[in-house]
């Protein structure tokens, strides 16, 4: 019988202490503006200042607790959320070996920047393998096997995964790797302060102002600079054509103690939506990580249901002795599964870099490449794929239509939705429910102290109504993938204003 012992923090940040850099705190000038300091703006930053140029960079909260702490550390050429099967339909042969060497490369640039600034950070080669578990998936694996060796990624089609429990058929790639995704961009992060000191941690833009000159503004400084890098995982602000083309997801991930012998490597279900595995460990010893559940953001009724589904999967694979972590993460599919990455037509100075599905370590890092040489004026053959205004009707036409009927039935439909209480005494304490005050919706929060806050259900990016997220207690958008804490604070997406707070 296990022992479940939830503790609603990533490993990641279990094992990495803060960074503290200071707040920005008056105005200055740089060639270069990065907001977000996770892998994307990191990435970067140390390919620019590599080459000379003067580099400041905000984040809102610590290093790296936006979204790159908050994963599962895999490091794999592989595409698991889009395939290549269907970004070869999509994009034709020469794309798709673009976009696998992209990932194959990406690792390759983490393991030298490792190397280069001399990081611990646990980064270790192993191979992974996408397998079937039911025999009826295995002619989808098999096509997807033809389409990884059309990609030119290293690959070769096996009899079984080396798994505790049956497989029919896997795809081995040979060279993929695992790492502490924190330290490895608490280590960028050091590498870039190092030489101007000018990254500036629990400093929040409130708006940036583009032109020839553009100005990032934060609650305590500006900074004024040449181009401005946006690498918030997704724009900030208003950006109706790129955020209609993204799909916000959240996935769910536990860390369990096992008594099979796992073999180290990646490993991915054929499942919709699939599992994710690997091995890591903490000071009680190896931990197994598994990740799963995925589903809209804002979507879901009780999301402590993803956490109990993935805890019912684990004790069906494995002998479990205890379940000792949770925590879920955030990640953006572009409608036509490929990231959107450099400048737009109508912010020539503003780079963005998004949609990297479940991908986000390799892809924050060949975004940084691209970013980096766009601004360098260097000619680079993987821009002109991922380019943000790119028409590609073909893949793009089903998801876009889709994306934005939910959009609207969310704008429309979460207005006339029921609320969930209709006194401030229901509300359990602990949780946040929609209800209704003076004839209007409020998002009311009961803290443990038994306080209620009170704020406006409108999400102050356009419009749309939060849902309250259970397991954790956050109010989610599901237009955009808009978070606000229990409390009404930004959290994550595009909104840089915090939810109305409305007096009791
Ligand atoms: Fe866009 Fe909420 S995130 S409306």
């Amino acid at each position: 019988m296990s022992v479940v012992t939830h503790r609603s923090e990533s490993i990641w940040t279990h094992k990495a202490k803060e960074t503290t850099f200071p707040q920005l705190k008056e105005n200055i000038t740089v060639d270069v503006a990065i907001v977000g300091a996770g892998i994307t703006g990191l990435s970067t930053a140390s390919y620019l200042m590599n080459r000379g140029l003067k580099v400041a960079i905000v984040e809102a909260n610590h290093v790296g607790y936006g979204v790159s702490g908050f994963n599962s550390g895999h490091l794999t050429s592989m595409l698991l959320d889009m395939k290549y099967s269907s970004i070869h339909h999509d994009f034709g042969t020469e794309k798709t070996q673009l976009v696998g060497q992209c990932q194959v490369d990406a690792i390759n640039m983490i393991e030298a920047n490792i190397r280069q600034y001399g990081m611990d950070c646990e980064f270790k080669r192993i191979p992974g393998f996408l397998y079937a578990e039911q025999p009826d998936q295995v002619k989808a694996l098999e096509k997807e096997f033809n389409a990884t060796q059309q990609a030119n990624v290293p690959c070769e089609l096996i009899d079984h995964a080396p798994l505790p429990f049956n497989t029919h058929k896997a795809i081995l790639l040979p060279e993929q790797a695992r790492f502490h995704p924190l330290k490895y961009v608490q280590g960028l992060a050091q590498a870039v302060a190092a030489q101007d000191e000018l990254l500036f941690e629990n400093t929040h833009v409130v708006g940036i102002d583009q032109g020839e000159q553009c100005v990032v503004k934060t609650r305590s400084g500006t900074i004024t600079a040449n181009k401005v890098v946006l690498g918030t995982h997704t724009p900030i602000g208003l950006w109706p054509s790129i955020q209609t083309r993204l799909e916000p997801i959240r996935s769910y991930i536990i860390g369990v103690r096992v008594n099979d012998i796992i073999a180290d490597g990646l490993y991915w279900d054929m499942d919709e939506p699939y599992h994710y595995m690997r091995l890591t460990e903490d000071e009680n010893g190896p931990l197994l990580i598994i990740g799963g559940e995925d589903h809209k953001t804002g979507e879901k009724e009780d999301t402590a249901t993803c956490f109990k589904g993935l805890e019912e999967y684990a004790h069906r694979h494995y002998d479990v002795r205890s379940i000792d972590y949770h925590w879920s993460a955030q990640l953006y599919d572009p409608v036509d599964g490929l990231p959107y990455i450099g400048p737009t037509q109508a912010a020539p100075n503003v780079y963005i870099a998004t949609g990297f599905t479940g991908e986000g370590l390799t892809g924050g890092t060949y975004a940084g490449k691209i970013i980096a040489d766009a601004i360098l004026g260097v000619d680079n053959a993987w821009a002109a794929v991922y380019r943000p205004d790119r028409v590609k009707p073909l893949a793009s036409a089903a998801g876009f239509i889709s994306e934005n009927v939910g959009t609207v039935a969310h704008f429309v439909g979460d207005r006339l939705k029921p609320s969930e209480a209709q006194t401030e005494a229901e509300i359990p304490a602990g949780k946040g429910c929609i209800l209704m005050k003076e004839g209007k919706k409020v998002a009311a929060y009961k803290d443990e102290s038994g306080k209620v806050h009170l704020m406006s259900p409108v999400c102050t990016h356009m419009g749309c109504h939060v849902n309250w997220n259970n397991a954790e207690k956050s109010w989610d958008c599901p237009c955009h993938g808009g978070r606000y804490d229990a409390t009404g604070h930004v959290i994550d997406g595009p909104p840089v204003k915090n939810l109305d707070k409305i007096e009791g």
